[in-house]
């Protein structure tokens, strides 16, 4: 039976009709409103390359049915940057070389906005690395995300501050 949902993804609303209540987040992200930035790596919970914040706490889109979260805020890897500046994330990344093919790290860069916003990444890498085991690298860039998620999360606050 049809569906309208409505959800909000990096500030615009999307009024969606959807053909019945099976499609997930992920697919109603990527293939209706266009935002291929998450990755379906695993389509079944065991990877976190679709990670997104859905009301602020971090969760696999492959696993969330669109239509239960009807109303929901929805922040994808789109939705960091404001003005043609990266967010602290996306740049300490860069430098830090958190990255190689690239494939997970829009749902590493989400998990780890999460993790911090939840309070739980302190300066302890070995503290990172649990709040981040959601997250698997095929490339195992680990050390360098490990360090950008470090460097990155004293510079957020002020970055939001800066960049209404
Ligand atoms: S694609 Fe969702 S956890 Fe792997
Ligand atoms: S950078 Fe290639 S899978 Fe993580």
């Amino acid at each position: 039976m049809p569906l309208s949902i409505s959800l909000t993804v990096n500030g615009d609303r999307h009024d969606l009709s959807l053909e019945d209540a099976r499609p997930t987040l992920l697919d109603v992200l990527r293939d209706r409103i266009g935002l291929t930035g998450t990755k379906k790596g695993c389509d079944r919970g065991q990877c976190g390359a679709c990670t997104v914040l859905v009301d602020g706490r971090r969760t696999n889109s492959c696993l969330t049915l669109a239509a239960s979260i009807d109303g929901a805020e929805i922040t994808t890897i789109e939705g960091l940057s404001r003005g043609g500046n990266l967010h602290p994330l996306q740049e300490a990344f860069i430098a830090c070389d958190g990255f190689q093919c690239g494939y997970c790290t829009p749902g590493q860069i989400m998990s780890a906005l999460g993790l911090i916003a939840e309070g739980d990444a302190g300066s302890d890498p070995e503290r990172i690395r649990e709040g981040m085991s959601g997250n698997l690298c095929r490339c195992a860039a680990y050390p360098g995300i490990t360090q950008a998620v470090l460097e990155a999360r004293e510079r957020i606050a002020e970055f939001e501050r800066t960049n209404p």
